[in-house]
């Protein structure tokens, strides 16, 4: 039976005191960020995380004060621990603070956890220590590092940390969080902070959205080399904020759907080359992406807006069709991924171009046509997507799709491109919306002791 303050989490227990009442806890936070370790033998290492980089010195509140008892287990036994994880241990590191969060610009990891949570508390002052710890948390995950001890020296005490990625290093995680219009209404004094732009996404004609999947206040997206380490971090963060929010909707990418920087371009479950003409640039993501000071809320300049969109893709109707319907229908080849008026993937489609019995080569419908910036005002928008896949449905059909990212400076951008698709797109015979939510993603934590949302709680 876990007793009160036997949780090394460093996460209070409900009714519990501002301030850590478990003595390992109270030690650790008072001890600076990886100087005084505590060993027990056979127990892991832990390492404390000072109040002052918690919170920078500047957080007042009591109740923000119960988020600093945070234990992490030492980064420096990672690689030692390899072995015993049975894993690969993956070095690669993303930097979590910064002038953007991570996980948007950062060209895709292979896997996905989008966790989108319902805010369960009517406190202000809970939600504030949410935020403050989940911060703090996700810092931590970043670089491999678990936040409470995985196997604590008392007997008694419930492991802070539930083990899963232990030793299995960094994976370039990122954590990406973003507030739904929701957040931004009377329960915690936030709605003069709600940017004019972050309202809910229209409906589309075609829309089948479903309310398992759609809505919530808060999303983060886990992004990760492993799989394993990606749901390691929505786990322990859904955990550590269980008295706060619930768990509202989720998905698990199982691939990359896009390209960003760099890399080469990855194949959509409906076998085609998907991110060829996708966002890469600084001068794009200048335009395109990050908010800038024409925003209305400044809080929001260095930030973006994430539209999440489940689309549920009929495998065996698409597995049906035929090549040249397959190819009219995106407007480009299988294999090379070549525009149908060019040869090669990078090509320049020419949306004008007639065939011999003088129709559209690229047809007016097919999905490129309707999507691509020549054709919606110069708009372009950041896709992110990654395919995923929820076993069989009810009748036995294989349940799959895509989850649908994209960031943009304006949710506008993605709501002038879906109106056209939503109507028009040949695509559309093929695929269901059944999910959608919209997230003002702010701009990156500037250094330790900065929480997302702490502007509203000033
Ligand atoms: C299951 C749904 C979808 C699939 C399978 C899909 C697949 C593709 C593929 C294969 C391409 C061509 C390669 C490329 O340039 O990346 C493409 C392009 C594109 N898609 Fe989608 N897509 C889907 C949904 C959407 C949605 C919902 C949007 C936005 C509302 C969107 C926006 C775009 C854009 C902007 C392009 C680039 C067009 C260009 O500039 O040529 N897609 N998509």
């Amino acid at each position: 039976m876990q007793k009160r303050g036997d949780n090394e989490a460093g996460v209070p227990d409900e009714g519990a005191p501002a301030v850590p009442v478990n003595p390992e806890n109270s030690e650790n936070s008072e001890t600076s960020e990886n100087s005084e370790n505590s060993k027990s033998p056979g127990h892991a290492e832990t390492t404390g995380i000072s109040r002052r980089a918690l919170f920078g010195g500047a957080l007042a509140s009591a109740a923000a004060g119960a988020a600093i008892g945070i234990v992490a287990t030492g980064a420096s036994d990672q690689s030692a621990n390899a072995a015993t994880a049975g894993a690969t241990p993956n070095d690669s590191t993303i930097e979590f603070y910064g002038q953007h969060q991570a996980g948007i610009q950062t060209p895709p990891q292979d896997h996905l956890v989008l966790m989108v949570f319902d805010v369960t508390t009517t406190s202000a002052s809970e939600l504030q220590v949410m935020l403050a710890k989940w911060s703090a948390a996700m810092a931590q995950y970043s670089k491999g590092v678990p936040v409470g001890a995985v196997e604590p020296a008392r007997d008694q005490a419930v492991p802070g940390d539930t083990g899963e990625a232990y030793g299995m290093g960094p994976n370039a995680l990122t954590l990406t969080l973003g507030f739904a219009p929701s957040m931004f209404d009377d329960r915690f004094g936030w709605a003069k902070y709600k940017p004019a732009a972050l309202t809910d996404i229209p409906a589309f004609a075609s829309d089948a959205l479903t309310p398992e999947f759609t809505g919530g206040d808060i999303c983060i997206q886990a992004c990760a080399a492993d799989p394993q380490v990606a749901y390691h971090a929505i786990r322990n963060l859904a955990r550590m904020a269980r008295t706060t929010a619930t768990t509202r909707w989720t998905v698990q990418g199982f691939g990359r759907a896009s390209a960003g920087q760099g890399q080469t371009t990855p194949r959509n479950l409906m076998g085609f080359k998907d991110g060829t003409r996708n966002i890469t640039t600084d001068a794009d993501l200048t335009q395109f992406v990050w908010v800038g000071d024409e925003a209305d809320q400044k809080w929001m300049v260095g930030g973006s807006y994430l539209v999440a969109r489940k689309i549920h893709v009929l495998i065996e109707t698409w597995d049906a069709d035929y090549i040249a319907d397959q190819h009219a229908v995106f407007g480009r080849t299988k294999s090379v991924g070549a525009p149908l008026t060019g040869t090669a993937e990078f090509d320049t489609p020419d949306f004008a171009a007639k065939g011999a019995d003088g129709a559209l080569v690229i047809p007016a419908d097919a999905h490129v046509a309707l999507a691509a910036h020549e054709n919606n005002g110069g708009i372009k928008i950041l896709r992110r997507g990654y395919n995923f896949t929820d076993g069989i449905d009810d009748v036995g059909r294989l349940d799959a799709g895509l989850m649908f990212l994209s960031y943009q400076k304006d949710p506008a951008q993605f709501v002038t491109i879906q109106s056209r698709l939503g109507t028009s797109d040949r695509l559309n015979e093929y695929i269901r919306h059944v999910g959608s939510g919209v997230f003002a993603v702010p701009p990156g934590l500037s250094a330790a002791g900065d929480y997302y949302g702490k502007a509203f709680f000033a």
